[in-house]
């Protein structure tokens, strides 16, 4: 039988991206599927974790046993969040959250007009993860982090960098690029935890990955 090391723990967890509206039927989103977020609540879920999953525009079954609350942009992702936290034992950032939003959504669909097209002002969303370390009560906080390695540093280095900055417990960082992570089936990893340490999760099923989400979650418990 399936280890049951999450028993009774509130877990929320956040899946799928968000989408920033232009106007009632357009709006700013990413590639994020949600797949991740979804093996990481039916993991718990099966772990005996009592799940609350946050979903933002994401088209997957429910995983078994977790209660989902559905969110369209940052603002109400951050919102539901923010409540389910409250009482949680650990939240999961794994939504692909929009850094920007118009400034104004359009109250009727913006016409394709002559001459040239407009600019879009943008204004930052907030971090939701950085207010969940900000205000916490005792919550473990895992952030997710999709990098790709440039001239200023590898992935790994990105993500240690990411993880001091942001505060969290634990970062999984994938790197992407070249049809890794998102809407992809399968995904690698790796787990850095504040205190150094590293766990390698190499590309296969999301499934896996989320299993060892779990179980660095579980041993942080007590
Ligand atoms: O800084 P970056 O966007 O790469 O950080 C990613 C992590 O932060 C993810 O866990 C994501 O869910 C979270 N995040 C957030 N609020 C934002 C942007 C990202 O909580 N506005």
């Amino acid at each position: 039988a399936l280890s049951q090391d999450l028993a009774g723990r509130r877990i929320v967890v956040t899946a799928g991206g968000t989408r920033e509206p232009l106007d009632p039927v357009r709006f700013l989103g990413n590639a994020s599927s949600g797949r991740q977020g979804y093996a990481v609540a039916t993991v718990a879920a099966a772990r005996g974790a009592r799940v609350t999953l946050i979903a933002a525009n994401v088209e997957l079954p429910v995983p078994s046993g977790a209660d989902v609350i559905r969110v369209g942009d940052a603002l109400s992702l951050r919102e539901a969040v923010l409540k389910a936290a409250a009482d949680a034992d650990v939240v999961v950032m794994a939504a692909a959250v929009a850094d920007f939003r118009p400034v104004t959504a359009a109250e009727h669909k913006i016409k394709k007009a002559a001459g040239a097209p407009q600019p879009v002002a943008l204004e930052a969303n907030p971090d939701i993860l950085a207010e969940l370390v900000a205000g916490r009560s005792g919550q473990l906080l895992v952030g997710f982090a999709a990098e790709t390695g440039d001239a200023s540093g590898s992935v790994l280095e990105h993500g240690r960098a990411k993880l001091a900055a942001k505060g969290c417990d634990l970062l999984v960082v994938n790197a992407v690029g070249e049809g890794r992570a998102f809407g992809q089936a399968e995904n690698a990893a790796v787990i850095l935890d504040a205190a150094g340490g590293e766990v390698d999760v190499p590309f296969g099923p999301k499934a896996v990955l989320a299993a060892a989400i779990c179980d660095a979650i579980a041993a942080r418990l007590d």
